[in-house]
């Protein structure tokens, strides 16, 4: 048997966890060739794949990236590249295609899959945690990790200086990465896409911690928050007007808008921090390593079983499988109730 694996979208935590566990189970207990196609499908448009070892493989694990690299090609914009893909597979004779992606490289594999029977199952990456089907993404245990500890230091810088301290977080479509951190760290307030707070709520928030004797507060916004106020006005902040191959806009920059709000509406001094990449950098945790570890061994041993078109899944303490189209049908929000324990701690 011959399988080829791809990491695809932004980069994450555990890639490698991962591939060093489909490498072993696969070609050290199954027997199988192993091949890392090289930066997500744009290696199956291009023919560009590379053999897998035990030693390719060795001292990976605590690594943070993708040794196979990564890219957000998607091969159903450009006409043909999708046979492409299909003639890379039948004629490099891979048997199988383990894919390891977010939303998009996953409805990728689930396309190709329905439409050309491409024998692929997937694995659930990112740090934002918005995949649906699956209790938790590996990945997302590091980002609030790191976003956790950023929250913590800027506590007393925070109140040395009597300042707001806007922190902005990563997740495109979901809070997932501000909420958990936000809880983590004791933030005194938390927008997030799903549940945002008026701008006005949140200088209410800081007055109100300030009458208290509390000069200082941390507010934690979540990238794709869209900015509102009373007034019924709204902004979604974009830091470029380019959209990536899924037709994604570039987000970043909600936090420096905020912090200016804040300090317009209530004379306090305000500062911003944007945690960007520095979230999906680096080592994983030790929990994402163990995740990441469990989903590639399930993965390969769900080729194994040939369960085509399947996802690795997290349910309560089980890994488990479930059909890619049902978990791409929609994306994994934050709940009200949890939003609600974050919301207890607010001003
Ligand atoms: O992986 C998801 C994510 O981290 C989003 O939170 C973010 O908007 C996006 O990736 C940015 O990634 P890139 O700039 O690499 O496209």
């Amino acid at each position: 048997m011959r399988i080829a694996m791809l990491t695809g979208g932004g980069d994450c935590p555990g890639l490698n966890a991962v591939i060093r566990a489909v490498t072993r189970r696969g070609g050290a207990e199954y027997g199988w060739e192993v091949y890392g196609i090289r930066n997500g499908w744009r290696g199956l448009v291009e023919d560009d794949l590379k053999l897998l070892g035990p030693s390719a493989v060795s001292g990976i694990l605590h690594q943070g990236g993708t040794i196979i690299g990564t890219s957000r090609t998607n091969p159903f914009k450009i006409e043909g590249d999708a046979d492409r893909v299909m003639a890379t597979v039948r004629g490099r004779g891979i048997d199988a295609v383990v894919a390891i992606g977010g939303e998009d490289t996953l409805g990728v594999a689930n396309r190709l899959h329905a439409e050309f029977g491409l024998q692929v199952v997937g694995v659930p990456k990112t740090i934002d945690n918005d995949i649906g089907g699956t209790d938790y993404t590996f990945g997302f245990d590091t980002a609030v990790s790191v976003a956790t500890e950023a929250v913590d230091r800027l506590h007393s810088t925070a109140e040395s200086h009597n300042r707001v301290m806007v922190v902005e977080v990563m997740g495109r479509h979901t809070g997932w990465i501000a909420v958990m951190s936000g809880i983590a760290g004791g933030a005194d307030a938390i927008l997030i896409p799903e549940f945002p707070l008026t701008v006005e709520d949140v200088c209410d928030l800081v007055e109100q911690r300030a009458a208290r004797g509390k000069h200082f507060s941390i507010v934690v916004v979540s990238e794709g928050t869209a900015l509102t106020w009373r007034s019924g006005e709204g902004q979604t902040i974009l830091s470029s007007d380019q959209l990536d191959a899924f037709g994604h806009v570039r987000l970043g920059g909600v936090g420096a808008v905020l912090a200016k709000e804040i300090e317009r509406m209530t004379g306090f001094d305000a500062r911003v921090t944007i945690l960007g990449y520095t979230q999906r950098g680096g080592t994983p945790t030790a929990h994402d390593r163990v995740l990441a570890t469990r989903y590639g061994v399930k993965a390969a041993e769900m080729v194994k079983e040939g369960r085509w078109g399947m996802m690795a899944a997290l349910r309560g303490d089980a890994i488990v499988e479930v059909p890619l189209a049902e978990a791409l049908v929609e994306l994994k929000t934050v709940p009200l109730e949890l939003y609600e324990i974050a919301q207890t701690f607010f001003g």
